[in-house]
């Protein structure tokens, strides 16, 4: 028998996570996105890959990442990172949505490049809103006898805890991360974070450091059985 490694906490586990922005476009060469730059659920993924776990990434377009070891699907849009998420979550044994995902597109995407010069350009832009990939993740599995742990995050500028909370709640969820995105050292591509971490019954934990050592405080954290339904 060859020599093996110690299996891990989450040696057999399957860790599905999103990660990274999304873009919208409202036509082939303009988008709506954020600064997101996958850092934070990439040091997850790593985290959990570590910890013994097969985990897939649904990412977002981001620049160049550590993608060892894992299983990245490659997303543009909102819709494409909820269907891939929705076509995984099941089999799941926790689901961390990490990508910030625009909440909203451009109601109609032009087939070409719309010409400055041009009557009918966009003077104003009409929005509509983006699937929640989390939202319908958790309502997706919330009927199975048994589902995945559901991590969130949340990204805060003001009144962070009692948000994240509120988050938990509305997409039943059994862990949320809270992050002031205007602390010092957190936030968009910073290499360190700071978070809170709630869950539905335990006292708040803080957390901060390296992304990577938050990642694995995070996981740490987590109920790593998959939980009974609620309901
Ligand atoms: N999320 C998602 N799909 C969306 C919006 C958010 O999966 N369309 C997920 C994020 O990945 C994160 C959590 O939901 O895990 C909270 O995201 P956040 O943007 O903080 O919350 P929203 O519900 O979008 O509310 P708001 O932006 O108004 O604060
Ligand atoms: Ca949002």
């Amino acid at each position: 028998v060859a020599a093996r490694f110690s299996p891990g906490p989450l040696a057999g586990k399957r860790v599905l996570l999103t990660a990274g922005p999304t873009r919208e476009f409202l036509d082939p060469v303009r988008f709506i996105s954020n600064p997101s730059t996958g850092k934070m659920g990439m040091a997850l993924a790593q985290a959990a890959r570590e910890l013994g776990a097969s985990v897939t990434v649904v990412l977002g377009p981001v620049g160049s990442v550590d993608r060892s070891g894992l299983e990245v699907v490659d997303v543009v849009t909102a819709e494409e990172m909820a269907r891939e998420v929705l076509g995984r979550v099941a089999e799941a044994d926790v689901f961390i949505a990490t990508a910030a995902v625009s909440d909203w597109r451009p109601e109609l995407r032009a087939a070409q490049k719309v010409k400055k010069g041009s009557v009918d350009g966009p003077e104003t832009l009409r929005l509509v809103r983006t699937p929640d990939v989390l939202a319908e993740a958790s309502r997706k599995v919330s009927g199975q006898t048994r589902r995945p742990v559901l991590v969130g995050f949340a990204a805060e500028t003001e009144r962070v805890l009692e948000h994240a909370r509120e988050k938990l709640e509305r997409k039943g969820l059994d862990v949320i991360v809270a992050n002031d995105v205007t602390a010092p050292g957190a936030g968009f591509g910073t290499d360190t974070n700071r978070v809170t971490v709630l869950t539905r019954t335990g006292a708040p934990r803080e957390l901060q450091g390296s992304k990577d050592a938050v990642a694995r405080g995070i996981l740490e954290l987590l109920p790593v059985e998959r939980r009974p339904s609620a309901g």
